[in-house]
């Protein structure tokens, strides 16, 4: 049985903050079971209580989906004693019980990390058999784009302990006087995956951020330590991956 107060009930069925969530509750809109209640702090059942906003029945959310622009300094955890987590990011309004990152980006990568309590679709995009496409903005020192080193990307590079990648897609985007800056996608995640086939031509990553996870986009819109709900076209892209 699914427990949960309900402010928060509310808050997860619409996009309402905390206290608009509040707000309508004691504004005496909200029944639960046909009964008016104006107490925030009741616990209702998810699986069996009817909940209505202004008489219509509000759509418990099983599962949220939350797309993070992951700063650098955090790790992709849901506890940690050292460092600070992704999770620490997420305010009450959105947090879920048994939130957790949808696989990993590295201390110090930053951008697009996907976060749910939906163990199922991090399952059918995690796993190597669905080839889910990610893209990564690269900032990389000592490595020179060529027609060569971005058909052996295609070809499948071998990274450090002999494993040879899968094919990926490597895109030159321009060139500062200190480094170079490339696109790379790859439809799989292995431990310091980009940085160890940036490694494998010589390079060295100095910055790395994902901009992609599948065909769901990094919004651009979003700081780097802000967070918000899929929206209605992102959750009928995560559909596919759910078999919905
Ligand atoms: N590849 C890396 O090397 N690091 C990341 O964080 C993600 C992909």
């Amino acid at each position: 049985m699914a427990k949960v107060r309900l402010d928060k009930f509310i808050t997860l069925c619409g996009n309402y903050t905390r206290s608009q969530a509040k707000k309508i509750i004691h504004s005496g809109k909200v029944s639960i079971n046909d009964w008016l209640i104006k107490d925030e702090a009741v616990k209702i059942d998810e699986d069996c209580d009817i909940i209505k906003i202004d008489g219509i029945p509000a759509k418990g959310e099983k599962y949220t989906y939350i797309m993070l622009n992951k700063p650098a300094g955090v790790i992709s955890a849901t506890e940690d004693k050292e460092h600070k987590t992704v999770l620490d990011l997420i305010g009450d309004e959105v947090k879920k019980d048994g939130l957790f990152p949808v696989g990993r980006l590295d201390i110090d990568t930053e951008g697009l990390l996907l976060l749910t309590n939906d163990g199922n679709f991090a399952h059918n995009t995690l796993s190597p058999k669905k080839h889910v496409e990610k893209t990564y903005l690269i900032h990389a020192k000592n490595y020179v784009y060529s027609e060569e080193s971005r058909q052996r990307f295609l070809d499948g590079i071998e990274i450090e302990g002999g494993y040879k990648c899968k094919s990926a897609k490597l895109e030159f985007i321009a060139q500062t006087d200190e480094y170079q800056i490339l696109k790379l996608t790859i439809s799989e995640g292995k431990f310091h995956q980009v940085k160890l086939m940036i490694k494998a031509e010589g390079g060295i990553v100095i910055y790395l951020k994902r901009l992609s996870f599948g065909e769901i986009k990094l919004d651009e819109s979003l700081a780097a330590g802000e967070y918000r709900r899929l929206n209605d076209d992102e959750m009928n892209l995560i559909k596919k991956y759910i078999g919905e």
